[in-house]
């Protein structure tokens, strides 16, 4: 039966690890010297970026592939599947580099910023690294090298998964609709109340009561203003992707305003810059929301309006 390929051309997999190693060391330093700063970069650069969540599914499917290939390998009746996984790992590795490539570019170009994204980024160009140690632990000594680098890989993946799946559909994403029990064992706490203010649909209490209708009822906010502007805005002005220094994930914030301060003079909509912003020609380089997004219909529109001159409180 033959032997791995690639021990029986050294010379080869030589030259392929450096040449890994060195586009490896490429992407360390682009993710240290240009991190995300929450400044968009161009366009092509967020046009690639945004295969990202697209390209990370390959890294992901091939590496869990590597553990099952092994284990079933082990059987006297499947050791073919064994000679398989060493180059699927190779291949896991190179999918893991081009994806963390691709997420470096997506959050660097994107304006995208702050914790999670960064955590996330580190957490890519760490599994690339693994990965490919992994590949290049795999029939050398010390035997245990192997396993061990193999399964931090693994464990490595499922975390940085997860991250990035926080950024893409939101914090507690997972856990919202996890049952309570399960939930309480794991002491993941139940989702906040607080973030219903933006994200939920009106609470029942407070639906069809004064608050419903009365702009200066600070109920107003979170039954009319908040779900127009957490469907409309917040994907651009919220932790991870504050455009213009503006977030909208909470009424306080959206209150202090972006990079060019207050956004909204309470109890003055027409010195508003928010209500200036989503009422200019679809055309106008300030115009809200950008990038031909669906824009607000007239009602909406009056309704932040209503909210404004009434002092744009908030409950
Ligand atoms: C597709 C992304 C995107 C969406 C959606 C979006 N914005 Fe923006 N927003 C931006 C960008 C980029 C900037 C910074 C550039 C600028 O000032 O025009 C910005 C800036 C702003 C600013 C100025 C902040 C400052 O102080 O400079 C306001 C106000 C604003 N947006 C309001 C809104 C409102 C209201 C909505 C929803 C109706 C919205 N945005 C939806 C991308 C977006």
């Amino acid at each position: 039966m033959a032997s791995d390929p690639d021990q029986a051309r050294p010379g080869a997999a030589r030259a392929l690890a450096a040449a890994w190693a060195a586009l490896w060391a490429a992407l360390f330093l682009l993710a240290l010297r240009l991190p995300p700063d929450g400044r968009e970069h161009g366009n092509l650069g967020q046009f690639l970026g945004r295969l990202h969540p697209l390209l990370v599914h390959g890294p992901t499917a091939l590496l869990v592939l590597v553990p099952v290939l092994e284990l079933a390998g082990l059987s006297a009746r499947r050791p073919h599947l064994r000679l398989a996984a060493g180059w699927i790992l190779t291949l896991a590795a190179a999918a893991a580099l081009l994806a963390a490539f691709d997420g470096w570019l997506l959050a660097w170009s994107g304006g995208f910023r702050g914790r999670d994204v960064t955590r996330h980024m580190w957490d890519g160009v760490w599994l690339a690294a693994l990965g490919a140690l992994a590949a290049l632990a795999r029939g050398r000594r010390p035997r245990v090298a192997y396993p061990v680098v193999l399964a931090g890989s693994v464990v490595l993946m499922v975390f940085t998964a997860h991250i990035g799946g926080t950024l893409t559909y939101g914090e507690g994403f997972l856990s919202e609709k996890m049952p309570a029990p399960f939930r309480a064992w794991l002491g993941i706490p139940a989702p906040a109340r607080a973030a219903a203010a933006l994200t939920a649909a009106p609470q029942p209490a407070v639906r069809g009561g004064p608050g419903s209708t009365d702009p200066s009822n600070p109920a107003f906010y979170g039954l009319h203003v908040a779900p127009i502007l957490s469907r409309s805005c917040i994907s651009c002005h919220k932790p991870e992707k504050h455009k213009g220094g503006l977030r909208m994930d909470s009424l306080a914030l959206l209150l202090l305003g972006g990079e060019d301060g207050p956004v909204i003079a309470p109890g003055r909509p027409e010195s508003s810059d928010l209500l200036r912003r989503v009422r200019l020609p679809p055309s106008d380089d300030d115009y809200m929301p950008s990038d031909g997004e669906k824009p607000l219909t007239p009602e909406e529109i009056r309704t932040i309006e209503r909210w404004i001159a009434a002092g744009a409180k908030g409950g």
